[in-house]
């Protein structure tokens, strides 16, 4: 099925605010503890840019890009690591930030591996949260939005590559409805 771009669901202005409640309870909850945040490519980086400017804990910052294979905008779940961490975790507070928890497949996969690293703690922040969709156990320690059933895109989640640029999140939509 083709998709096309369809309507606004979150503003800016819902995200900015959204944003700032999230910075505000992981500020809370680290304190004066250093932080390394990584964040996973390429979803997370416009949310994570966002995000770690309104953190007050030491934050070290690091990427992973890992690759969730999709047939249209269904996950078949296979996990692949593309890029993995420069920062030693071991014996560290980690923060992972994703943009969004579908399935929960690549968050179980990767809560997975970085545990063998032995880090201090490790905890999940997603911008948002897909519920009726999981397949898996996992839960995210900090949610920004619960969101309905629907393909996303915008402020870094993109549809084929496209659409990261855009402020608000829209919906895509299927083109031309039942034929
Ligand atoms: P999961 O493994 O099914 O939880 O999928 C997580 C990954 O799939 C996210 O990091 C996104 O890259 C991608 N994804 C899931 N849902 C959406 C969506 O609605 N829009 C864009 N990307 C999505
Ligand atoms: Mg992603």
């Amino acid at each position: 099925m083709a998709y096309v771009l369809g309507r606004v669901l979150i503003s800016k202005d819902k995200i900015d605010k959204m944003v700032a409640g999230l910075a505000e309870r992981i500020s809370r909850d680290y304190g004066e503890e250093e932080l390394i945040v990584v964040g996973i490519l390429k979803g997370s980086f416009i949310f994570m840019a966002d995000l770690i400017r309104l953190l007050r804990p030491q934050v070290i910052i690091d990427f992973m890009s890992v690759s969730s294979y999709y047939e249209n905008t269904r996950s078949t779940g296979i996990v692949k690591i593309i890029k993995d961490m420069d920062v030693n975790i071991n014996g560290k507070h980690v923060l992972i930030v994703e943009d969004i928890v579908d399935s929960g497949l690549t968050l179980s996969n990767l809560k997975e591996l970085l545990m063998t690293k032995e880090p201090k703690s490790l905890k999940v922040c997603v911008a948002f949260d897909k519920p009726d969709r999981r397949k898996t156990e996992i839960e995210a320690d900090y949610v920004g939005m619960i969101i309905p059933d629907e393909f996303i895109v915008g402020y870094g989640l993109d549809y084929a590559g496209k659409y990261r640029n855009l402020s608000d999140i829209r919906i895509m939509e299927p083109d031309g409805g039942i034929k």
